[in-house]
């Protein structure tokens, strides 16, 4: 057994002993009580402890040094709850061995207190975090909108594509099909509702398939003929992306493309694009590569035969989706630290999941054509102070217990994000939690997209990898008006 394993079963085996009873706090009252009169060389008999019952009557002066030993017990390394149950079954000079054995090897000394009882950080919920209630939402006009129709969701196995499923199957769909590439994510989301006995789960259709296969999604698309499309499938971790650039293309926007295109075809009623706030004024890859998806939905509402009502929600972070900051953080504390944080001034926006998918539902049944929309994500959290949470509702000490490593911004990644670019202005609409964001310039027209797609196409079939990202940004930046460098 290595030394940190041990270390882990000895903090475990503490676990299940250092949380200060009231009966033990009268103990250690009793005891400095004791060390006052041996202190003050008060010669006196005894004394009845709290629970006298199970124990003999003790003496001040015996029991001041016992209070000695087990302040040394305690300074040289045992959880206080534990070196008080110590004394009860063992001699003392056990414990002074175990002591020294614990101050050589771990070198390290542990006081719980009453309120710091150890936690499964996992367990630690969005609304601790947020230090806010946390509202779910489920309205009439959704119902309005949903009830009844054939919905696609796509990458539906993901944080948000799942939870959108979970909501919209409350509003009694006619089918919904859940569509993703990663079929273990489909089968725990349908076997997760069949367990939970949701009353419509027999509504839901997981289908297998990759977005940026045009025939598949055609065949989908005219066998099916889903009226409201929500589309969540993406590639979205910053730094990995700055690797694969075309991979982000194909399915960031090439796909996005074919899909809005399939949805105009087939005569989809309404199609919600999923967009993130690093698509704002794009530093990465990732965030160029929504910024060029948004443009697109967006263009296609200004074709004048379009039936199809399209529309984009960007928001920031949602609190523990696959891979975030979050789920990280949990693991890091159960690992026993240390936690990594890019920059002590990071700060990202948050949302919980359910909050950010039963705004998404709400945007679909109220927007208008091509609106951009920003769903209200409140102030900015600093990512150290969400650290320092985690550890503290985890019911550790921050540096102590778990200590927090610095480890730097990594490619593509930004101190903090920015929810709209420069030329862009935020409008209320009748919802607060939703924002409308205009763009003061002029959009690309669908011509110019098209020609785009046609370039990225050409790169992707020659293998221009290099020649992606300075594409992408160039389209981007040229006009967004965003200066480069
Ligand atoms: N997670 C966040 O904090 C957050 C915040 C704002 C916006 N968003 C946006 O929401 C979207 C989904 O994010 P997420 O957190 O749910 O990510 P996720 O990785 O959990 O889910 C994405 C899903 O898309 C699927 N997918 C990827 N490529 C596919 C393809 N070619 N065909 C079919 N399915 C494919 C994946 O298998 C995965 O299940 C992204 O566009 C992201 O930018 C996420």
């Amino acid at each position: 057994m290595s030394l940190p394993q041990l270390r882990r079963l000895l903090q475990h085996t503490g676990n299940k002993t250092d949380q200060f009873t009231l009966y033990e706090w009268g103990t250690m009252k009793y005891f400095i009580e004791a060390i006052a009169a041996t202190l003050a060389l008060k010669k006196t008999s005894s004394i009845a402890r709290p629970g006298a019952g199970l124990f003999p009557v003790y003496n001040y002066r015996q029991h001041g040094i016992s209070m000695l030993l087990y302040v040394a017990a305690m300074l040289l390394g045992f959880d206080a709850g534990v070196a008080l149950k110590l004394f009860y079954i063992l001699p003392l000079s056990a414990i002074l061995c175990a002591s020294l054995f614990f101050f050589l090897f771990f070198g390290r000394t542990k006081i719980t207190s009453p309120s710091a009882s150890r936690r499964n950080p996992h367990e630690i919920n969005a609304a601790e975090l947020l230090e806010r209630e946390v509202v779910p939402l489920e309205t009439g006009e959704a119902l309005a909108v949903v009830k009844g129709q054939v919905i696609l969701v796509t990458g539906a196995a993901g944080s948000i594509g799942s939870e959108l499923c979970r909501q919209l199957l409350d509003y009694e769909p006619e089918l919904l099909i859940a569509l993703d590439v990663n079929e273990t994510g489909l089968f725990d989301l349908a076997e997760g509702l069949r367990s939970r006995s949701h009353p419509h789960s027999a509504h839901l259709y997981p289908y297998i398939g990759d977005i940026s296969d045009v025939q598949r999604m055609t065949r989908l698309f005219a066998g099916k003929r889903p009226s409201i499309v929500f589309h969540a499938a993406a590639y979205k971790h910053v730094p990995l992306l700055e690797e694969y650039p075309d991979l982000a293309i194909r399915t960031n926007v090439l796909a996005t493309y074919h899909l809005c295109r399939l949805a105009e075809k087939y005569e989809v009623a309404r199609f919600v694009f999923i967009s993130t706030d690093k698509a704002a004024e794009p530093v990465s890859i990732m965030g160029a590569s929504k910024r060029m998806g948004e443009m697109i939905v967006q263009s296609q509402a200004e074709s004048a035969y379009c039936m199809t009502r399209f529309c984009a929600v960007r928001f920031g972070n949602v609190l523990g989706s696959r891979g975030s900051v979050v789920p990280i953080f949990a693991q890091q504390i159960e690992q026993g630290g240390p936690l990594t944080v890019t920059d002590p001034e990071a700060t990202r926006y948050f949302m919980t999941i359910p909050e950010a998918c039963g705004l998404v539902i709400l945007t679909a049944t109220t927007a208008d054509q091509g609106g951009l929309y920003l769903l209200n994500m409140g102030k900015p959290v600093q990512i150290i102070d969400l650290a320092e949470k985690m550890i503290r509702l985890s019911g550790l000490r921050v540096g102590q217990d778990i200590p927090i490593v610095y480890t730097g911004l990594r490619p593509g990644e930004r101190l903090h994000e920015t929810l709209v670019a420069a030329h862009e202005e935020l409008t209320p609409t009748a919802n607060r939690s939703i924002l409308r964001v205009t763009h003061k310039g002029h959009l690309p027209t669908l011509t110019t997209i098209d020609k785009w797609v046609d370039t990225i196409e050409d790169c992707l079939v020659h293998g221009y990898d290099t020649q992606f990202r300075e594409y992408l940004f160039e389209i981007v930046r040229e006009q967004e008006l965003i200066p480069t460098g």
